[in-house]
């Protein structure tokens, strides 16, 4: 029975854990580049223990960005920064992964803490935003929305197969692509946001031809010997959006086109959700198990997983292969060392540098052994002066 702490192999590629830095928008780069605000994040993650790291999604044209503080992978240029943060992850004992990404019509925004608005096009650090149909998202991003003519659309599936070239460039082992979170990819799927008439609309396999077209695109320049994976917007929680029953279908139909592993996510094509589920421990995971059992392909899924022992339930009861942290990779960069020091793992301290190593192991005393920096273990007195 594998626990969290199991090492995970996909294609070519083993992960020394099941824990997954989950891709986080940093709104951090220069031009599209990355810097060493990258280096240090994700290096310091890969020391903290984490398996699999992914940087935020990267776009693969300028206006596949959130802000134009985000990182990018349309031009050669981009190469050089992203190639440092994926040397220090594998010299830390991670793998890199890299989430390719089109925001569609939630992008042209500002900065978080500018308060996270869709910018005009005519701003100057706004552009036209575009997406399957002219229909836009509403509430803050209400500016209206280009058309992709089938031109377009070709010429951003040859961004995805770059995208994908300049990636292996890079050195990253483990690709995904982003369909999720009400960008271009999740609006393609989603009935709310696509209404078109052609070949891209309409019915469930013509929803779905983006995405194939894309894995096609993506299989044709990334090695076959390297995960090739997608995060899907599974459920729009919405009558009229995505059923989770299609995103089901749709995964099976991606599989047949290559697809390695599926993470599980939400639809996010419309704020009016009904019963909406953020609140709730591990919302997505029933969903995530469902297409593993019926479909017969590796799984991973985020959202509200980070106490230690909800993370390693998932895995032990086999409900998926991989879990995905957000805020708790944030807000711990050594989330998976805490956890496995919660969780009674022989060696927590087996996963740091080695020559960390032999200081963290040698604890003579009760009291040395709780004054390294992490919380003192539970059904423990605390220690006094
Ligand atoms: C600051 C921040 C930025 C995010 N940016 C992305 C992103 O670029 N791509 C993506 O697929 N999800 C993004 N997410 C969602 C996370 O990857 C993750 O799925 C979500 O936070 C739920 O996991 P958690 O409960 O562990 O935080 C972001 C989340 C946060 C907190």
């Amino acid at each position: 029975m594998p626990d969290l702490f199991s090492p995970f192999r996909l294609k070519d590629v083993t992960l020394r854990n099941r824990i997954v830095m989950s891709p986080m928008t940093m709104h951090h780069s220069v031009d599209g580049c990355m810097s060493d605000f990258h280096v240090m994040l994700y290096g310091s993650r890969a020391v903290g223990g984490f398996g699999l790291l992914f940087p935020e999604q990267i776009a693969i044209t300028p206006d596949g960005r959130t802000s134009v503080h985000c990182a990018g992978i349309w031009d050669d240029k981009q190469i050089e920064g992203l190639s440092r943060v994926c040397r220090l992850v594998k010299e830390m004992g991670g793998i890199p992964a890299i989430q390719l990404g089109h925001t569609g019509r939630k992008g042209s925004e500002n900065r978080p803490s500018e308060g996270r608005l869709q910018l005009s096009p005519d701003h100057a650090e706004g552009w036209q935003v575009r997406g399957p149909s002219p229909i836009p998202y509403g509430g803050r991003h209400s500016f209206p929305v280009h058309e992709l003519t089938v031109a377009e659309i070709h010429e951003l599936h040859g961004a995805y197969a770059d995208a994908a070239r300049r990636a292996v460039e890079a050195g990253f082992e483990w690709l995904e692509l982003h369909f999720a979170h009400g960008y271009l990819g999740a609006s393609f799927f989603s009935p709310i946001a696509n209404q078109r008439t052609d070949q891209y609309g309409g019915s469930l396999e013509n929803r779905v031809r983006f995405h194939v077209e894309a894995l096609d695109a993506v299989r044709a320049t990334w090695p076959e010997r390297l995960p090739l994976t997608a995060r899907l917007g599974s459920d729009d929680f919405n009558e009229a959006g995505v059923q989770f029953d299609d995103a089901i279908w749709a995964i099976g139909r991606m599989k047949q086109h290559g697809l390695d592993f599926a993470d599980i996510s939400l639809g996010l094509n419309t704020d009016d959700m009904k019963d909406r589920p953020f609140d709730r421990i591990g919302f997505m995971v029933e969903r995530a198990a469902r297409v593993r059992q019926e479909l017969d392909i590796a799984t991973g899924v985020s959202w509200n997983l980070g106490i230690p022992s909800v993370a390693d339930e998932v895995i032990r009861k086999e409900l998926v292969d991989l879990v995905f942290l957000g805020r708790p990779a944030l807000s711990n960069p050594h989330w998976p060392i805490w956890a496995a020091r919660e969780l009674g793992h022989d060696d927590p301290f087996s996963m740091v540098p080695k020559d960390w190593t032999w200081w963290l192991r040698q604890h003579r005393s009760q009291a040395a052994a709780d004054s390294i920096g992490l919380p003192p273990l539970p059904n423990r007195q605390n220690p006094r002066i």
